[in-house]
Parts: structure tokens; sequence; C-alpha cells
């Protein structure tokens, strides 16, 4: 055989496998065409190879390389119809490429209200001392805001224009019904249903029809506590308070009772907590006077008590360093 009758022979053999191989549409029809081309036994290539020993010995060193490069190109062709392949049965990627060298990116996941928060702080420091958490309504008889708590007809607390009466709850009840205007509402409910001795806090709204401003809000939450028992002293108030202060706070917190005055209660002391070298005036509190005692029935010779009233956006504005409760 001629030399370019060879090398016509190889290209054509070279071009018919690239083609084979190109067409392969899977992994079996792949491999029938390596079979065909690149068969160890009997491949086409295998064959082509014979003709090389019909060649002159002159141009054997030409028909040899030009097998070589033919052959290279044949498996070359062949490698790449196997990556074609590999790479349509992997799975389609959605989306740009994933990164896993990226920062993670932090979900926003909301929290409670800090006043909420707060409140629930209050109900387990004082479950720990012993109270347990009593509920009432928010629109209230004047009994329960007023009468029963020895605040009379003509105290400037009952002025209707210090308090959201409530014209259509009383068209339906048939007395003056209010927005509560303290917790202490829940001190009067509580008595009148259970026989002491008593350990209540109560948590919750109340309304006031003041101008919003940094310290004042027409609604805010009070914690009352309430606690009626034999032998109750002021000094187990004092004590209560500053354990609630210090728990609240965290570290040593100093309570100071200013004389004041308050109906329900006899004596009445303003309380304030010194925090960060500053006094804060937190609520009221005094020992309850017989006066509420007997509206409930109970007898101010066999029982006394403690209650005290505190703000609780106070003690949170506070604790966060917030300075206008809006
Ligand atoms: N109810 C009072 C207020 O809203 C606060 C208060 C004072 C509550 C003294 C008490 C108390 O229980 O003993 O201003």
């Amino acid at each position: 055989m001629s030399l370019s009758v060879f090398i016509a022979e190889l290209d054509a053999l070279a071009s018919a496998a690239a083609q084979t191989f190109a067409s392969a549409a899977d992994a079996a029809a792949l491999e029938a065409a390596r079979v065909e081309f690149l068969g160890a036994k009997s491949g086409k290539l295998k064959d082509a190879q014979k003709g090389l020993g019909t060649v002159g010995k002159d141009d054997k060193p030409a028909a040899g390389k030009r097998f070589n490069e033919v052959k290279q190109a044949i498996e070359a062709a062949f490698a790449e119809a196997q990556t074609r392949l590999d790479a349509s049965d992997a799975p389609v990627a959605a989306g740009p490429p994933f990164d896993p060298t990226q920062p993670g990116r932090r979900p926003r996941i909301g929290h409670l209200h800090p006043l909420t928060q707060t409140i629930e702080d209050l109900k387990e420091i004082m479950g720990r001392l012993g109270f347990s958490v009593a509920h009432g309504p928010e629109i209230e008889d004047e009994r329960h805001n007023f009468e029963a708590l020895n605040i009379p007809q003509a105290h400037p607390a009952r002025d209707p224009l210090e308090n959201f009466y409530l014209a259509t709850a009383e068209k339906i009840s048939g007395a003056p019904m209010l927005l509560r205007s303290q917790t202490s509402t829940v001190q009067i409910r509580v008595m009148e249903n259970k026989k002491p001795p008593v350990r209540i806090i109560s948590l919750g709204r109340v309304y006031r029809p003041d101008t919003a401003d940094a310290t004042h809000y027409p609604m805010f939450h009070q914690i009352e506590g309430l606690l009626i028992d034999k032998h109750v002293t002021m000094a187990d108030l004092k004590s209560t308070l500053r354990m609630f202060a210090s728990s609240y706070f965290g570290g040593e917190v100093h309570i100071r009772f200013r004389p004041s005055f308050f109906p329900f209660t006899e004596p009445s002391v303003e309380v304030d907590m010194q925090w960060n070298d500053r006094w804060i005036e937190m609520g009221g509190a005094g020992m309850v006077d017989p006066n509420v005692l007997r509206a409930v029935g109970y007898d101010p010779d066999e029982v006394s008590g403690f209650a005290f009233g505190l703000g609780v956006e106070r003690v949170c504005a506070r604790r966060h360093q917030v300075t206008d409760i809006r």
C-alpha cells in the first residue's frame, strides 16, 4: 500500500470516528462506538494498523507518525464524548452556583416587646417569692375601681375628667363603668372571692386621659402586689420590694420609702429605687387600710397586709435605658 493511500484511509477513519462519537446519544451508544473504532481485537483502528506493515520501507516512519496522530485524535474524540455524556447526566443546576465559602445569612427573627419581656420577668421573680398571678377586667365598675378601695365620691381621682368613663358600657350594665385607672381593682376582686391568706400579683393595662409625653401615655401597665396574712408588717413590704428590685435589675438595689397618702393604704409610701446613683420613683405602696379589709369582709383585727403598685413602663425603661416611653 502506498503512503498516500494509507494516509487517506487513516483520515477517513479519523473523521468517521469523530462523527460517530459526537453523535452518540447515550453511554450504550458510545460504548458501541468505542468497540467499533478502538476495540483491541477487531476495532477499525486495529485493522488500519495492519496496513502499516504494507507501506514501503522508506515510508514507514512517516506512516507510523501519522498513525499515532490519528490514534490520539480518535482517543481524544472518545474522551470528549464521554465528558459530554457525563455532564448531561448531572442534575441541572438551578439559580446561581452555590458557594459554600460564603458566610451564612442570619435570618431576621422577631422578639417579644420589651414590655412583654418585663411582664414575664416580673411574674417569674414574684413567682419565686410565692406570689401567684391574678387577673381582672379592664372595664370596671366604681365599686372595684374606687369605693371598695376607700376612695370617696369627692376624691379628685374620681373626677370624670381624670378617667375614661364609658357611656355605652353604662347603658348596658345600668351603672357607671370606666376603663380601670389602676390595677388595685384586682386586689378587691381577689379578696372578694378568697379567704386569707392572699399572696398575688396582677399585671395589666390601665387607662388615664393623660397627654402623651416622655413619661406619660393614656394607656400604661402596672404591677400590683397584695399580701394578706397574720402579722404582716412594713418590714415584710420593704424586704419584698428590695428583693424584687434586686432580682429585676441585677445586683444590690437600694429601696427608699417616702411618706405619702393613698386612700387604700395606711400608712402609705412612695417607693424609690436607687439605680446607677439615681433615685427613681417606682410607684406606691403601704399597709392595706382596715376599711379596705372590711369592704371585702375581712376582719382587720385578724389579718393585716401590704400592697404595692408599680409602673411597668418605668422599670422597663430603666433597665433598657429608654428615656421616652413612646
Ligand atoms: N393604685 C396606685 C396608683 O395607681 C398605686 C398604688 C399605691 C397601689 C399604693 C397600691 C398601693 O397597691 O398600696 O397610683
